[in-house]
């Protein structure tokens, strides 16, 4: 059935819980180690927010010297220049006629270079916060409980790291840009206005009122639109997602109509909110475009009310008129940037949300060199996060080291469970793990996970070579013989120089290009060069033509020397000689013996098993 955008939406958690103080503050936090960049970029904008102000003030200067008024140097420009004014030449003309364009070259320059600074280096602070913020949500991932991967779907996951942080980036630049530079402007004006005529200014000002009043009822909307995009761009990378990994499936099955469905009414959903996102961004710009205009007439009328107009020269009048006209602009462009801050912060909010999710629990700290390989298993007792079924209900067993141990029994007994809290997984809260005596927790996750190769049932395989899939991750040194040596125990080594490149052959996405068998051959040949003292095989052989099969199978028998080993396998004939056998039923061990006990145990689950494979 396919999910109606809207359930999608309302599954994503943890949405509102922060103000946007709070937001702000956080998002502040990332600027501080940049924070002379910052002020170096807030220097530059005072710059050309100052130009600005001067460039309407030069007005005044010019205007002023033309009727050759005595309040010619009443201005700021104007009153410093005079200090050069010769007074015996007495004609304000001439001296305007090189005072003014000297110094509108040089405030046009300054406020350029002003201009260049603040915005060179608030886009400096900006990238580097977005970096942060991304390699940070990032390495969440690596550190996240599997409980995580359980809860969120792999799309809407990807499509924090893609979308979410791309929105951050739209609010931290162009809209912090735009915020600090029209914002300084805007201030700047203000004042500028204040010391002409303040009783002119406070007329001006009454309209701030109304302006404030939509910008946060405009504000609220975008954010609720914002959250709702950002949910449905989850949706359709994770419809996306599914499609292309399930490409086969989608085409035999016929579910083309199904994907096509679910994906149009995904992004359709989108569709909708980003209209009306837009629909309120457009409204908004007008009426405040609107209210402006409104109190520039009002102004204008007062102003040229004769009472007021005797305390102003022609200049400053002029130049008023000029800042307050000047305000409109950055005014509109503060208020456009609205929904770009609210997408951001809806965006950051659901960062920070991900970024508050607990770790991995890692507070074990005994370390050893290597573990013998010893595993207890004492009254465990397991249900995933957030279920009530017991996936595991007592179970107590005992490897001791150097011991194969293979694990039988029907589909869903907990046989996958069970080796996934060997390696910490998921926290145990009921009964205890040993490996050598000492409680699993006790370990560092790190050291822990050292003594186990695990090879799983599904194998994974990087988008690398062949090569750095076997040597991967801390294997990355263990150097050519020794890649080539584990590939040989893994029977791998046949294929893998059949292959164009040999080990140096990129594999595709997910080990793309190989057959089922070869990349369980190259998963082998990855546990085997780890070495570890615990090997655990997760139905590493189940799919396989009896060559590929008996073929891991002689590379199994290699590794398992001198090692414990937890083997899984559906099929009874590959288990047989493992040196205990372990039934398991619905959560419990109900049988445990060698392949001879078992097997006489008439009516037990055991040999009903080995009899229904034979018949098969
Ligand atoms: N991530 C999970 N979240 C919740 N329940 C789970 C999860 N994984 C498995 N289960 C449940 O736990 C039980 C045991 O599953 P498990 O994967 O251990 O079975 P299994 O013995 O490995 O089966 P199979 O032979 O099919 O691989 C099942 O009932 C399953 O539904
Ligand atoms: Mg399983």
């Amino acid at each position: 059935m396919a999910s109606t955008p809207r359930a999608v939406y309302s599954s994503t958690s943890r949405q509102g819980t922060l103000t946007d103080w709070q937001l702000y503050r956080r998002l502040l936090g990332y600027v501080v180690p940049y924070w002379y960049i910052f002020l170096l970029s807030l220097a530059g904008y005072m710059v050309y927010s100052l130009g600005n102000v001067l460039l309407a003030d030069l007005m005044q200067f010019l205007l002023d010297s033309l009727n050759d008024s005595e309040r010619a140097a009443s201005g700021i420009i104007s009153g410093l220049a005079y200090r050069w004014y010769d007074e015996a030449g007495g004609d304000r003309l001439a001296f305007a006629r090189t005072a003014v364009p000297i110094a509108a070259v040089t405030l046009a320059s300054t406020r350029a270079l002003g201009y260049f600074i603040g915005s060179y280096f608030m886009t400096h602070v900006a990238r580097n916060l977005i970096h942060e913020l991304r390699c940070e949500l990032f390495n969440k991932m690596l550190v996240a409980p599997s409980a995580y991967y359980d809860r969120h779907s792999h799309g809407v996951l990807i499509s924090k790291i893609t979308f979410n942080v791309d929105q951050v980036t739209g609010a931290a630049t162009k809209a912090l840009t735009i915020f600090v530079r029209e914002g300084m402007t805007v201030l700047a004006l203000l004042l500028y206005m204040l010391y002409l005529n303040w009783r002119l200014c406070l007329v001006f000002l009454a309209v701030a009122p109304l302006i404030a009043l939509v910008v946060t009822v405009v504000g609220k909307h975008f954010r609720r639109y914002s959250r709702r995009i950002q949910a449905s761009m989850g949706d359709v990378t994770q419809v996306s997602n599914e499609t292309i990994g399930a490409f086969r499936e989608v085409r035999i099955f016929g579910g083309q109509r199904q994907q096509e469905g679910r994906f149009r009414s995904a992004s359709d959903y989108n569709r909708v909110q980003s209209l009306k996102l837009a629909l309120i961004d457009a409204f908004s710009t007008p009426v405040i475009q609107t209210l402006l205009a409104v109190s520039l007439g009002v102004l204008v009328w007062f102003a040229l009310n004769p009472k007021i107009l005797a305390g102003f020269s022609a200049g400053s009048l002029v130049a008023f008129l000029t800042a307050a006209g000047q305000l409109g602009r950055p005014i509109r462009q503060l208020s456009g940037i609205q929904s770009v801050i609210q997408r951001g912060l809806a965006a950051a909010e659901d960062i920070f949300a991900q970024l508050d999710e607990e770790a991995e629990i890692d507070t074990g700290t005994h370390v050893t060199e290597r573990a013998r390989g010893d595993i207890s298993i004492r009254h465990l007792s397991f249900s995933y996060p957030g279920t009530e079924a017991r996936a595991l209900e007592d179970i107590s067993l005992e490897i001791p080291a150097g011991r194969t141990v293979a694990l039988v029994g029907p589909s869903g007994s907990g046989k996958t469970t069970l080796v996934q809290l060997l390696a910490r997984f998921y926290p145990v809260s009921e009964g205890e793990i040993l490996l050598d005596g000492i409680s699993i927790d006790e370990y560092t996750l790190a050291n822990l996970r050292d003594q186990l190769a695990m090879v799983s049932q599904d194998v994974t395989l990087f988008n690398d070579t062949v090569y750095h899939n076997i040597a991967y991750g801390s294997l990355a040194e263990a150097g050519q013989d020794a890649v080539r040596a584990a590939t040989e125990s893994a029977y791998a080594l046949d294929f893998i120089e059949q292959l164009p490149q040999g080990y140096d052959t990129v594999l595709g996405d997910d080990g793309g290009g190989l057959s089922g068998g070869q990349r369980q051959r190259i998963a082998i040949a990855r546990a085997i060069l780890k070495d570890a003292p615990v090997l655990i095989l997760d139905e590493a052989t189940s799919a396989l033509d009896n060559e590929s099969e008996h073929r891991i199978q002689r590379a199994l028998e290699n590794i398992m020397v001198g090692r414990t080993t937890i083997v899984i396998a559906h099929r009874l004939s590959t288990v047989e000689r493992a040196d205990q056998i372990v039934v398991m039923d619905r959560g419990r061990i109900v049988a445990t013996g060698t392949h001879g006990e078992l097997l006489q145990q008439q009516g037990g689950l055991y040999a009903q098993l080995y009899h229904q494979e034979f018949a098969d």
